[in-house]
């Protein structure tokens, strides 16, 4: 087991592309000595900003979307091809944002993964479950089924560009975070899954994050659990110092 892991921000509907740049700057020298991967998942709008302001630095760039189609009469939507064309590295899918208030399911999720990977992107995929599945005791079963589909189609191989990101949905933006054991067991249930579809080595060399209220004081418990390889970070990624502190953590 020699996983590196990888700290993403998510910084979803935030920051104009000035702003973002600013917090670039203020994240640059505080993560340079990152021994995890760095990643900023930033607005569309923000992409160029993001990708000028990492430039020569090991923080890679995320979008939090892409559409699967290369091109062609689909209004309003970005293609994988086009992120890549420009330089991102990373396209988070499946975010349960985007499966709740944009209608995203696991097919359409399914399709994104296909999309971005055949353009050469890393894929962040999110899966969870929500408060009701939980406490209905299908958590397990939920995570199995929107990994089991979004990854269909997908090869042990292009496995190296896929991270998964394990987030509850009812831990998102709620200031309540899943236990770390909670957080270990589902990320090892999902690598369990991944065992099944790829054999163990690929599943044993797959990153796995926890996202959900991951903050600076909670990050050293959940990312010190043998299964969790980083985390998907919302609002905490938002404040520089909170960011660094839980890149610091991620050793
Ligand atoms: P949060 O968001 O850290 O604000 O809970 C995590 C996410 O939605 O990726």
């Amino acid at each position: 087991m020699n996983r590196k892991y990888l700290i993403a921000g998510n910084w979803k509907m935030n920051k104009t592309p000035d702003e973002a740049a600013a917090l670039i700057e203020e994240i640059k020298p505080l993560v340079k000595d990152a021994t995890c991967s760095v990643v900023v998942g930033v607005p569309f709008v923000d992409l160029p900003a993001a990708l000028t302001a990492t430039k020569g630095t090991a923080i890679g760039v995320a979008a939090q979307n892409c559409y699967w189609e290369k091109s062609g009469a689909f209004t309003g939507e970005v293609s994988a091809d086009m992120l890549r064309a420009m330089g991102v590295q990373y396209v988070i899918l499946g975010h349960s944002e985007r499966r709740t208030y944009f209608g995203d399911t696991d097919h359409t999720v399914q399709k994104r993964v296909r999309g971005a990977l055949d353009a050469g992107l890393t894929v962040i995929l999110c899966v969870g479950e929500t408060l009701e599945q939980r406490e209905e005791g299908i958590t397990t079963e939920v995570v199995a089924m929107q990994t089991k589909i979004a990854l269909g189609g997908v090869s042990a191989e292009e496995m190296s560009r896929v991270v998964i990101a394990y987030e509850p949905v009812w831990a998102i933006g709620t200031g309540r975070t899943a236990t770390a054991q909670q957080a270990n067991e589902v990320c090892a249930h999902i690598r369990d899954v991944l065992s099944g579809l790829y054999g163990a080595e690929t599943a044993d060399q797959a990153l796995i994050q926890y996202g959900g209220s991951m903050n600076a004081g909670n990050a050293a418990e959940l990312l010190a659990q043998p299964d969790v390889d980083g985390g998907l970070i919302g609002g905490a990624s938002l404040k520089a110092a909170d960011f660094a502190t839980i890149v610091a953590a991620a050793k």
